[in-house]
């Protein structure tokens, strides 16, 4: 029965901690919808009929209202980023939580004031993006080593969950409310129901294990470790969990005694084979968001009109199907895919179907749109679809899974900090331009540019990024020692498959870092 009691504790923290990526996934879902209720739109004055300026100001109002949200994230992921250390896990996360509300609010309220609408979308946003950090943290911190990919990855099914739901209930109101101020003000609102119930809850959690030790609350951190295991505090395993982490941490204030980040800049700067795999991480992340990326699921449901389905209503059920696409395949492709094919056939695949699915939709917004053509209209509604199953198996995640494995520790925090400001101000771009691009390039234009840059992506990552899987954490740094071309054929010699070895031969050079992080993920 006390077992039973602990794991009802554990499950609760994690869930708790993991709506944290509602925020961000009601965002990108919900409001993406609320955004083009016909309510919306009359409100602030966003209708053709009521919009005196020219066509692309509209679309630059649009792409303002939108890409504030994402402006706001970038700068709260960098803000959280410098404070979770000292603040704490909890309280880092309660900060963005309520800041989020807040902005929420005041975006549910703006009523028609398009400043107070533009300026709580930056300031929510400062709490979105502040949780996308702190809550992977979180939670990775209290799951247990062996099941940390899994427990992380509750934070992305309920990310998706919401992106999908936002959708369907913005359809739910369509369908069933008038269009006044109530319908969207609904829309946006719910979402500050579930956030406000783990807001509440988390006043009944305690911080990680891992950060009360590295402030050295070594007596709290037994004790929640303990309780987040369900075990004494003077268990076997309790105490083995907690000598590891000890161990971890103290390699890791090894790995980085008296240095600065500026002087680990300085290290990424001028040590190549540091410099290779922070690049690759940079390359990866540009041609992610640049690919189209996370950016065009704000304007799914206009797409959806586009691409032939009249109705504004219509066309949010079909964004939430596209979002329920990507939840699965998101799965599919953590829970599997990626382990069994390997990261290099992920990405290739899904880049190409990307690269595919634009040039397809290229050429209907060319030729076809508006032209009452059915197969080519019902090819395009398909094609938006294979598009989100290429971005779920390919660089939606797996550049993350790149960032953990091929960074030692010694680089790793600031490789992962210019990583995140990357995703952000690119995502940020991406919204931001997308309906000028509609706009002024014809839409057409527009997946032309997505198409050549994942051309161009295939072309460069194909070539630079190596194949991760399997190849343990302290043999990484033999992939990077060729040329960054020659990428595609570095392998790691392992014992069991001598046979499968094709690539330059590698002499083994292990470092001191790269042993305490081979320990460090051991652990
Ligand atoms: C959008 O935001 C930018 C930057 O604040 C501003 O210069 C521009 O005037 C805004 N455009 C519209 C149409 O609101």
């Amino acid at each position: 029965m006390a077992m039973d009691k602990a794991r009802l504790h554990y499950l609760v923290t994690v869930v708790v901690i993991a709506c944290g990526s509602i925020p961000k996934g009601y965002d990108e879902g919900g409001f993406a919808g609320a955004k083009n209720l016909e309510s919306f739109l009359l409100d602030f004055g966003l209708t053709k009929e009521q919009w005196t300026g020219s066509s692309s100001a509209l679309a630059s109002r649009k792409a303002n209202i939108s890409s504030f949200g994402v402006l706001g994230a970038a700068i709260g992921a960098i803000m959280i980023l410098c404070v979770a250390d000292r603040l704490g896990r909890l309280r880092s996360w309660q900060l963005s939580t309520g800041v989020w509300m807040a902005g929420f609010l005041m975006t549910t309220f703006a009523s028609g004031n398009t400043g107070l609408l533009l300026f709580s979308r930056i300031f929510g946003g400062l709490g979105a993006g502040g949780l996308t950090v702190v809550a992977p943290l979180y939670l990775s911190e209290i799951a247990p080593a062996r099941s940390r990919g899994m427990i992380v990855s509750i934070y992305m099914v309920i990310l998706l969950s919401f992106l999908m739901l936002g959708f369907f209930i913005s359809y739910a109101a369509g369908q069933a409310m008038a269009p006044t101020r109530a319908q969207y003000q609904i829309v946006i609102g719910i979402a500050l129901v579930p956030v406000g119930l783990a807001f509440i809850a988390s006043f009944f959690l305690q911080d990680t294990p891992r950060w009360l030790a590295s402030q050295d609350r070594n007596e709290e951190a037994s004790a929640v470790l303990a309780q987040l295991r369900g075990r004494d505090a003077t268990d076997p395993l309790v105490l083995k969990e907690l000598e590891d982490m000890h161990a971890e941490m103290r390699d890791k204030r090894a790995t980085l005694a008296g240095t600065s980040t500026w002087s680990i800049a300085k290290e990424i700067a001028t040590i190549p084979t540091f410099r290779k795999r922070f690049l690759l991480g940079l390359a990866m992340q540009t041609v992610a968001q640049w690919s189209g990326g996370n950016g065009i699921t704000y304007y799914i449901p206009e797409i959806f009109g586009y691409a032939g389905i009249p109705d504004s209503n219509q066309s949010l059920i079909a964004s939430g199907a596209y979002g329920a696409v990507k939840l699965v395949f998101t799965m599919v492709f953590t829970w599997g895919l990626v382990d069994v094919f390997g990261r290099r056939r992920c990405f290739i695949a899904g880049l190409l179907l990307q690269c595919v699915t634009h040039i397809y939709m290229a050429i209907y917004m060319a030729e076809w749109i508006n032209s009452g053509n059915g197969p080519a209209s019902d090819a395009a509604i398909a094609s938006i679809f294979i598009y989100a199953v290429g971005w779920s198996i390919g660089l939606c995640t797996v550049q993350y899974l790149y960032g953990t494995e091929i960074y030692p520790t010694r680089i790793r925090n600031v490789c992962y900090a210019t990583n995140m400001m990357v995703h952000w101000f690119f995502q940020f771009g991406v919204v931001r331009v997308t309906p000028n691009m509609f706009d002024s390039l014809d839409i057409w234009g527009a997946y032309v540019f997505w198409a050549c840059v994942c051309a161009v992506g295939l072309v460069l990552l194909g070539l630079w990024a190596p194949e991760t899987k399997g190849v343990p954490m302290e043999r990484m740094t033999e992939l990077f020692d060729g040329p960054w071309y020659m990428g595609w054929k570095a392998r790691v010699r392992l014992d069991s498959d001598a046979e499968s070895l094709d690539g330059p031969v590698y002499t083994e050079t292990k470092t001191d870092n790269e042993k305490s992080e081979a320990r460090s993920h051991s652990s």
